[in-house]
């Protein structure tokens, strides 16, 4: 399919403006929706009061709903956190590097067919600041982790349509369960502790 011709986004809020545009057609080109995040250079003065940390594990924070098509948040990963195999409830997920790097490590669904279903892993990779990297639950599952012990990480997630749980995988086993996701923050203030608490995977 022929790519769009897009302008450069200068700031998130330009991105964001012209991610309600692509996403308001019902066909997505994905290779232009990875083009666009990955043309727009990282500004902490964009997206600083999004960027909300914990010290025990990674944060969601809900930047933009998208008009109900895409939800588009950031991520904060202290050293070492990271996040469990999962799948993408059939939805597009779109990851940038907005500071630090994260590694990404893909495996294939577990083999139903098969007693041992451990899980296998495809490959890793590490994604630097500005890339953006993609995937869907025809390409497989994974995990993302921030493995520096000395640096944090943030990133950009878009994922289309926007859905609240998905399954997490046990690498040995195959086990899968299903998770609610929650936001630590949403448009910039804290969830109200009684609905982020509990059963969310970050
Ligand atoms: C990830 O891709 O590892 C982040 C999952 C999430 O949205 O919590």
């Amino acid at each position: 399919m022929d790519q769009t011709e897009f302008q450069v986004p200068q700031t998130l809020e330009d991105l964001i403006k012209q991610l309600h545009e692509i996403f308001s057609s019902d066909k997505i080109n994905v290779e232009e929706v990875q083009t666009l995040m990955e043309s727009y250079t990282s500004n902490p003065a964009d997206w600083r009061k999004f960027a909300k940390f914990d010290k025990y594990r990674y944060t969601r924070n809900l930047v933009d709903k998208g008009n109900g098509k895409f939800n588009l948040m950031i991520l904060c990963w202290g050293e070492g956190h990271g996040s469990s195999i999962h799948d993408h409830s059939d939805s597009h997920c779109f990851l940038k590097l907005l500071q630090g790097q994260l590694k990404e490590t893909q495996f294939d669904f577990p083999d139903s067919n098969r007693k041992n279903r451990e899980l296998s892993k495809k490959w890793e990779k590490n994604f630097h600041e500005n890339q953006c990297t993609y995937i869907n639950d025809s390409i497989g599952l994974h995990r993302v982790e921030n493995v520096s012990h000395t640096e944090t990480a943030v990133s950009l997630h878009l994922y289309s349509p926007p859905f609240d749980s998905c399954h997490c995988y046990d690498e040995r086993t195959g086990y899968k369960n299903k998770v609610k996701m929650t936001f630590w923050s949403r448009f910039g203030e804290r969830t109200p502790l009684e609905t982020s608490e509990s059963k969310e995977n970050n």
